[in-house]
């Protein structure tokens, strides 16, 4: 089979070395990789029985682009970047890789907060994270890590998730709390934690941000669009609540007018280390492998 690694934020190089060999055996494999333009990308993929993207856009141009197309996987957690009704109508095969790149995007998540409390490392007095508040808002398997790093710092974690009951909370040594506005409301630090789906898209909005402490931090390294950016912007004028995140809002620029009561990575770098990209990209291979081998469609979310 035609295997495209199609990426255009490289893997680490000993990762992509990892996903030849694997693929070598029985496979034919593509490295496709930064590229610039989406056109690029619609005509590399022609020829594919299999992809493996990150957040590269799997659109219906794409797909439609791909007679031979069987399997689409997404190296990582997040698989809103693929059009799942194009894939489902032709019926190729969507997986993610879930879980594999979560601890660089907790370690991320605790790094920012850490950049916040100590005022983005400017010269001054900053605080810490010892004894803080910290919300977790959807507990899935970064969500989770995060949890355990902030228990490590000595936080007392509080949690909240629609479809988590309080008993894994309690097990896992968090508090849960009813509601999102709870968690808001009781928090020194927030952390997002949610895929964009249409339940979650700028859910994240004034019902929740005006419950905020006035300076509270919240740290978004799920999605850009679980935000509603208006209501941020509304809300960063009236309080001093601080915004760090490692997907820039389409706000950006405006919001660099609050200074170190906004961070942003310059680009999405959550899973940008060389053990996430091995454990993602090594994921992706072998389940397309074995997909082709024995018809495994454990990850399959379409
Ligand atoms: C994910 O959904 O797995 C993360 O957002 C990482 O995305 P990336 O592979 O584009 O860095």
């Amino acid at each position: 089979m035609k295997i495209i690694l199609a990426t255009q934020k490289p893997f680490s190089p000993y990762a992509t070395d990892r996903v030849k060999e694997i693929a070598k055996a029985e496979h034919e494999l593509t490295v496709f990789e930064n590229y610039k333009e989406q056109s690029e990308l619609v005509q590399a993929v022609h020829d594919a029985d299999a992809i493996i993207v990150r957040s590269d856009l799997v659109t219906a141009e794409v797909i439609n682009n791909a007679p031979k197309l069987k399997i689409a996987v997404r190296a990582g957690a997040g698989y809103d970047n693929i059009d799942l009704e194009a894939c489902t109508a032709r019926n190729i095969v969507v997986m993610n890789t879930p879980g594999q790149n979560s601890n660089a995007v907790a370690e991320l998540a605790v790094g920012l907060m850490i950049y916040m409390v100590r005022n983005s490392f400017t010269p001054g007095v900053g605080s810490e994270l010892k004894n803080k508040k910290l919300g977790i808002h959807a507990y899935g398997n970064v969500g989770k890590l995060i949890a355990t790093l902030g228990k490590g710092f000595g936080m007392e974690v509080y949690g909240f998730d629609p479809f988590v009951n309080s008993e894994v909370f309690a097990r896992d040594g968090l508090t849960a709390v009813k509601s999102a506005q709870e968690l808001y409301s009781l928090c020194d630090i927030v952390s997002i934690n949610m895929p964009a789906l249409p339940a979650t898209v700028k859910s994240v909005n004034k019902s929740l941000l005006e419950q905020l402490k006035n300076n509270a931090i919240l740290v978004n390294t799920a999605r850009r669009e679980v935000i509603d950016e208006e209501d941020l912007l509304n809300i960063m004028q009236r309080s001093r609540i601080k915004y760090a995140t490692d997907v820039k809002p389409l706000c950006h620029e405006k919001l660099t007018d609050f200074g170190n009561r906004y961070f942003s990575t310059p680009k999405k770098m959550g899973a940008e280390t060389e053990e996430a990209n091995i454990n993602a990209a090594i994921a992706a291979i072998n389940q397309i492998v074995d997909y082709f081998k024995t018809g495994n469609q454990t990850y399959r979310v379409n």
